[in-house]
């Protein structure tokens, strides 16, 4: 059994495909993780995300760098949007996120491309999303709720209590990574013919994870 959950930036994908998961007791594997590594090991290396042969130098990135803090940060997921457009980095991918997802007893993928370049083959394809409003609200909690980027400048964590992550920034951060993701050549962020839609947008997580369980059910008791 395989599930695909694609969707933009905090649509809440992740939460959702971790849940579906843990229903069906199968492993689960968040693709954007391989994405912000190679973002990660790309920065640390001072080389070009924009430059795909340095993007490509970095997909052998080490085991561990997959449980790097850092690799949640804002700016990662920033230069990680950059590194995924290029078709050789998404190759470099591909192998390993096949395999994961073609194990015995089945997997559950989130990520942009699941649906419809890693596994088009899956049994329940969902497509989550939200308004970018509200995905950049949720994102601005988030970053709050972890102290935010750090270090000097306008959008360093200042510890008198001055509000360093502006929610207009972090909107229009929203914004260019959704426009990154699905104007890219190489497997765009596109909703599958049989994916079926979930707006989060004015879900609580219950409500949603519920929604989620229902969807995915109803495909899998359909090709029973
Ligand atoms: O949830 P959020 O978008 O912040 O992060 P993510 O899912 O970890 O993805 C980070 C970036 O990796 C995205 O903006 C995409 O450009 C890229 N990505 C991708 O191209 N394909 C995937 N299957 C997963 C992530």
């Amino acid at each position: 059994m395989i599930v695909a959950v694609d969707g933009p930036a905090a649509s809440g994908k992740g939460t959702l495909a971790r849940a579906i998961a843990r229903h069906y007791g199968v492993p689960h594997l968040d693709t954007g993780l391989l994405y912000r590594a190679v973002a990660l090991c790309v920065a640390r290396m001072e080389l070009d995300p924009a430059v795909e042969a340095d993007a490509v130098a970095a997909c052998g990135f080490d085991e561990a760098v997959l449980a790097d803090p850092a690799l949640r940060e804002d700016a990662t997921g920033r230069t990680a949007s950059i590194v995924s457009a290029h078709p050789l980095v998404r190759a470099a991918l591909f192998q390993r996120q096949r395999r994961f997802a073609g194990q015995p007893g089945g997997a559950v993928l989130d990520g942009r491309d699941i649906g419809t370049v890693i596994a088009p083959e899956a049994d329940a394809k969902l497509f989550v999303s939200a308004t970018p409003r509200i995905r950049a609200q949720r994102r601005h909690a988030e970053l709050k709720g972890r102290g935010g980027p750090t270090g000097p400048g306008p959008t360093g964590f200042d510890p008198n209590g001055f509000d360093p992550i502006s929610f207009d920034r972090v909107l229009a951060d929203i914004r260019a990574r959704d426009q990154r993701d699905s104007a890219r050549a190489a497997a765009p962020l596109a909703m599958a013919a049989d994916a079926v839609l979930l707006d989060t947008s004015f879900l609580s997580i219950e409500a949603a994870v519920r929604k989620a369980l229902d969807l995915v059910e109803a495909r899998l008791s359909a090709r029973r």
